[in-house]
């Protein structure tokens, strides 16, 4: 029984030397020390030994198997850090190579053209005024003039999160906003976002418009003749020419369509302008006197002009952009060029 023990004990330290990695070596400790194990099983038979004999060979056999434990127990070790030690060898970080270099990010070409805008309005006196995308039905529609049943709430159907609370259709409720907190003199350029229920090769639901608003004694239609023509020859170019178009809006009176020489043919007839020499970049007009009820001024004493227009519509004919969508796909190789 003894010798038994002592080769079983050096048979185990001796394959404990062979052993590769921590699975086989699991599987011998079993079949070893396990509850089945080799060392167990010799041990069922100490019943038949005399007691002297037992303990004797009970007390060798525990050392054995304390001692063998410790030595599974060393080797396990040695496997996980030789583990941990290949994963390391895995992370080395090959100081010599080149970095990755990353792209500089630039601003969207709509961002930039909204900063040109407000650049040149800046230079002619305006100054910036911002107001919420989420908008009251009040300042969106009312206080503009245009009651719940009027028909050109049609032209500007919007997203509604109730019946009072509206995605804004234009930046014209800005015009409202401001009046209501300060007196004249007013000159304000708000740019921002704005929602219609609109979408073909150049309308999007989602786009872009800045207005401008100036109200004190004495502004007449040469003054907004003036700023838009200022306007045109600096952002477009000197000797572009433009028409104000008789149109309508409830919120002036009278009301204008501006129109520029195409930017594209120069005015001799081409596709983006539909072969009329004539782009349309915005709607004007003077501030009607109604407003001035809603915000407390007095129309005896004061007057204004007002013009908002779309800023991708000043992008694509700057840019010469065919259609509205690119602005909006991300697609990086689009966008770099600007
Ligand atoms: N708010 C009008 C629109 O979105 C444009 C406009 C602004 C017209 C200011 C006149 C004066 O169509």
């Amino acid at each position: 029984m003894i010798n038994k023990l002592i080769s079983l004990k050096e048979e185990t330290i001796k394959s404990l030397g062979d052993l590769s990695d921590q699975k086989s070596l699991s599987e011998m400790r079993t079949r070893v020390l396990g509850r089945k194990g080799e060392l167990t099983t010799l041990l069922r038979t100490l019943k038949d030994f005399q007691p002297e004999e037992r303990s004797a060979i009970g007390k060798l056999a525990n050392e054995i198997k304390v001692d063998l434990e410790s030595r599974f127990d060393s080797r396990e070790k040695f496997f996980i850090e030789e583990l941990e030690q290949r994963d390391l060898e895995k992370e080395f970080i090959d100081v010599t190579l080149p970095g990755r270099r990353h792209g500089f990010g630039k601003l969207h070409v709509l961002n930039v053209v909204t900063a040109e805008l407000i650049e040149v309005f800046s230079g002619l006196g305006f100054q910036l005024a911002e107001g919420p995308e989420v908008e009251l039905d009040y300042y969106n529609f009312e206080a503009l003039n245009i009651p719940k049943d009027h028909p050109a709430r049609d032209m500007q159907d919007t997203f509604y999160f109730s019946e009072n609370v509206v995605l804004r259709t234009h930046t014209s409720p800005v015009q409202i906003r401001t009046m209501e907190k300060s007196r004249p003199p007013v000159r304000i350029i708000c740019p921002g976002k704005v929602y219609r229920r609109d979408a073909d090769i150049t309308h999007s639901p989602m786009f872009m418009q800045i207005e401008g608003l100036w109200v004190d004694r004495h502004v007449s239609l040469a003054d907004l003749k003036g700023v838009l023509t200022a306007f045109v020859e600096e952002y477009f170019g000197v000797g572009i020419g433009l028409r104000f178009r008789p149109s309508f809006f409830p919120f002036t009176e009278p009301s204008a369509e501006v129109d520029i020489q195409c930017v594209i043919c120069g005015g001799s007839g081409c596709r983006t302008c539909s072969f009329t020499g004539w782009l349309e970049i915005l709607g004007s007009g003077m501030v009607d006197p109604a407003l001035y009820g809603f915000v407390g001024y007095d129309p005896e004493v004061y007057s204004g002009f007002a013009f908002g227009m779309g800023i991708e519509r000043i992008a694509m004919l700057k840019y010469g952009i065919p259609d509205i969508r690119s602005f909006y796909e991300n697609d990086v190789r689009f966008l770099r060029q600007f």
